[in-house]
């Protein structure tokens, strides 16, 4: 597994999945490690682990290699992070201290906020994705590596829209070349990752491989692609509540929603450019969910609001608060309130695991380009131009699973359920 970023998300996940091979803890919260998928009809009573039904790699197999700009080895920066106690980290210990960072491709202009000494030079940016290239071929010869995936983990980029560069492969390659400031830091490394034929996900919601130069790229190298931003803490809670308020159609006037938190993804996120991107990658989730369109009395003009706020004293605890005004039967205003005390790189930890079991999968299976039925795993799911992205969380579990039964040759499950009343 190649992780862009060894910051909290990263070594909360490989701590995790080292831990978890030694039985010092479960992997709560992956589908791949605990899920199960029903087969066949309710009354055979199979529901296979999710990992008996299709050919994922074991976490005994997995090794891991990434990019920062610290030079933290992960033992250090996973103590930066916080988010794991100290006690269990001395367990995984000397595994964690072996994983040091490759200099990194980075351009403050991307990430503001941040600044760090392990940073690669280059002639221009297609000679640092070439570095790239030649640290992911020294990494698989030193581990003797027969497949690979890469995560983009990093900081959230500035907002960026697509532009001529992105346009196609060709605009693209050139844009390298000519140092285009179109090109981000995240998309040098999605284009080393893509050339290769690598399956390649982005953790963060700034704009990477959604552009149609690297989709092109993807479908010309057979390379998986899945994102963006990982749907933990607040748009999971959202993307849970809103389509039961929907199925029950009871009216939204507002969702407020604001979150504290104190650890360095807070820090970058409270430059107002980084945070554009998160806030846009948040927002769109009700609209998606909600179909004002089709629903203009429930849920037009309904004012959706999102904070993020810098607060050191909790580190990778965030907390978060919603608001929700409601309207039910007559119109008779209601409130619903929830306030999610989590750890976000707890939640996101399980995602990055299973989106890469998966998109390895994907890999083997032959299928590339857009994984649409990773959407589940994400807040901005990617998805095929001119089709809406699937927001609600029980679809997407659904599409999941499905594309496992589909990928197993078993029958898919309409939920309609008529035989057992014939
Ligand atoms: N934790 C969650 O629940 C969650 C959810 C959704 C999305 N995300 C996103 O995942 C990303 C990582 O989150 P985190 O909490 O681990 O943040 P973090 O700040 O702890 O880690 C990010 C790491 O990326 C490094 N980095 C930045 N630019 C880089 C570059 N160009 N090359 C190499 N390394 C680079 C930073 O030095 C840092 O160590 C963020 O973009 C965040 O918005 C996190």
């Amino acid at each position: 597994m190649l992780l862009v970023g060894l910051g909290a998300v990263s070594t909360t996940t490989i701590a995790g999945v080292l831990a978890i091979r030694k039985g010092f803890a479960k992997p709560i919260g992956s589908l791949t490690q605990m899920g199960t998928v029903r087969l066949g009809k309710r009354t055979e009573g199979r529901s296979p682990k999710i990992g008996d039904v299709v050919p994922l790699s074991s976490l005994d197999d997995l090794v891991f290699g990434g990019w920062d700009i610290f030079n933290d080895d992960c033992y250090a920066a996973a103590r930066t992070a916080g988010v794991i106690e100290p006690a269990l980290l001395e367990k995984v210990r000397p595994d964690l201290e072996k994983i040091r960072p490759w200099p990194s491709v980075f351009d403050q202009r991307y990430v503001k906020r941040l600044d760090g000494p392990n940073v690669k030079k280059g002639k221009n940016k297609r000679d640092l994705a070439e570095q790239v290239m030649a640290d992911i071929r020294r990494f698989q010869d030193e581990h003797k590596l027969d497949r690979l995936v890469m995560v983009w983990c990093g900081s959230t980029e500035v907002f960026m829209t697509e532009a001529e560069a992105h346009a196609s492969m060709k605009n693209f390659e050139r844009a390298l070349e000519d140092n285009d400031p179109a090109i981000p830091s995240s998309m040098v490394y999605a284009y080393a990752a893509i050339r290769m034929g690598i399956p390649y996900a982005n953790a963060a919601p700034n704009l990477t491989a959604d552009i149609p130069a690297l989709v092109e790229l993807a479908a010309h190298t057979k390379s998986p692609l899945a994102g963006k931003d990982l749907k933990t803490g607040q748009t999971l809670i959202k993307t849970i509540v809103a389509p039961g308020l929907k199925a029950r159609l009871i009216g939204v006037k507002g969702w407020y929603s604001t979150n504290i938190l104190g650890n360095r993804d807070g820090e970058v996120l409270d430059d107002p450019e980084s945070f554009k991107t998160k806030e846009e990658s948040k927002k769109s989730v009700l609209d998606y969910i909600l179909q004002p369109q089709l629903y203009p009395d429930l849920y037009e003009n309904l004012c959706h609001v999102v904070r993020i706020n810098y607060y050191p004293p909790r580190g990778d605890n965030k907390e978060g608060w919603d608001n929700i005004d409601l309207v039910g039967w007559l119109g008779y205003p209601m409130q619903l309130k929830i306030n999610f005390l989590c750890r976000d790189s707890i939640l996101a930890a399980p995602i990055v695991l299973d989106v890469a079991l998966f998109l390895d999968l994907a890999k083997r299976a032959n299928m590339h380009g857009i994984q649409e039925w990773l959407s589940f795993y994400f807040k901005s799911p990617v998805h095929a131009p001119g089709l809406y992205p699937e927001h609600d969380l029980f679809i997407q579990l659904m599409k999941l699973k499905n594309t496992l039964r589909y990928l197993k040759g078993e029958e898919l499950i309409t939920h309609l359920g008529r035989e057992y009343y014939d």
